[in-house]
């Protein structure tokens, strides 16, 4: 969508059909739909409803909005996620966040699947984003600028919200995970990474590399819109243990943490 109104209209689509205006954001990531679970009094809208919005085809994504209630504050969720791997461009991957933003939330909350390429992580060890690397592939805010967003040129320094980071490092200390802060590569996929490219990766300074996210977080970056995201390591990167990757093993190790994780993304929500 290129046209400001266009994103006006996919909002107005979603808020006609809420009883209030949503606080927060959360967008889901791959076998990390349980926290959905937590939202009282549930309404759903399904992405192939909303005017505008894409449509997700990727495995363990349910592909709808949820909204409703976590710890006493209007939440919408994304349950299903859009990835650069699915086919969409950079530029198509701005639509979810700016829909998001337009209803009206004041922080979105973002979690992902990832490999640990960060030797001291293990399976099942969660990342606060503190920052990534995106070294390859456009950007979703290519093309002509649309003002009322945010700058055709616009800052990345504080694009992770040193606020929302700071209430996210006293939940973990809460919490059962084993919680680390950390970077971000992103690559495109779908395929894995090889063992050189992890080793690579590791040299510039990458803890977690994964295909989502960071599209992301710099639509919300551009139009001003707080971030905290948060990432489960679902396997090792590739090359650091000796089996092969599998789609699977990222599912598995999801089960097993689905209510911790839950649970702190709760206590997010409501400290934010
Ligand atoms: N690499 C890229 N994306 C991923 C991985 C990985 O090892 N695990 C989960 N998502």
């Amino acid at each position: 969508m290129t046209r400001y109104q266009d994103y006006k209209n996919s909002a107005d689509f979603i808020l006609d059909r809420l009883d209030a205006v949503p606080e927060i954001g959360v967008i889901l990531g791959s076998g990390l739909g349980h926290f959905s679970d937590k939202i009282e009094n549930p309404i759903e809208i399904d992405y192939k409803d909303i005017p505008g919005f894409l449509i997700s085809t990727a495995a363990g994504h349910a592909g709808k909005l949820i909204y409703g209630t976590v710890a006493g504050k209007k939440v919408v969720c994304m349950s299903g996620r859009f990835h650069y791997y699915e086919g969409y461009e950079f530029e198509e991957l701005a639509v979810p966040v700016r829909v998001l933003k337009l209803l009206g939330i004041r922080a979105l909350i973002l979690t992902n699947a990832a490999g640990a390429v960060n030797t001291d992580y293990n399976v099942g060890d969660i990342m606060i984003i503190r920052d990534h690397i995106k070294l390859m592939g456009s950007s979703p805010m290519r093309g002509p600028n649309i003002d009322e967003f945010g700058p055709r040129f616009f800052d990345m320094t504080k694009a992770y919200s040193v606020d929302l980071r700071s209430i996210a490092r006293e939940c973990a200390a809460r919490s059962s995970l084993n919680v680390h802060e950390g970077v971000y590569f992103f690559t495109p996929g779908p395929q894995y990474e090889t063992p050189a490219e992890i080793k690579a990766i590791r040299v510039l300074g990458g803890d977690a590399v994964g295909m989502s996210t960071v599209t992301e977080v710099l639509t919300a970056a551009h139009c001003s819109l707080p971030v905290l995201a948060i990432s489960v390591m679902k396997n090792m990167a590739a090359g650091v243990l000796e089996q092969p990757l599998s789609m699977e093993e990222v599912i598995e190790t999801a089960n097993s943490i689905e209510e911790p994780f839950s649970e702190f993304i709760e206590d997010i929500i409501s400290h934010i």
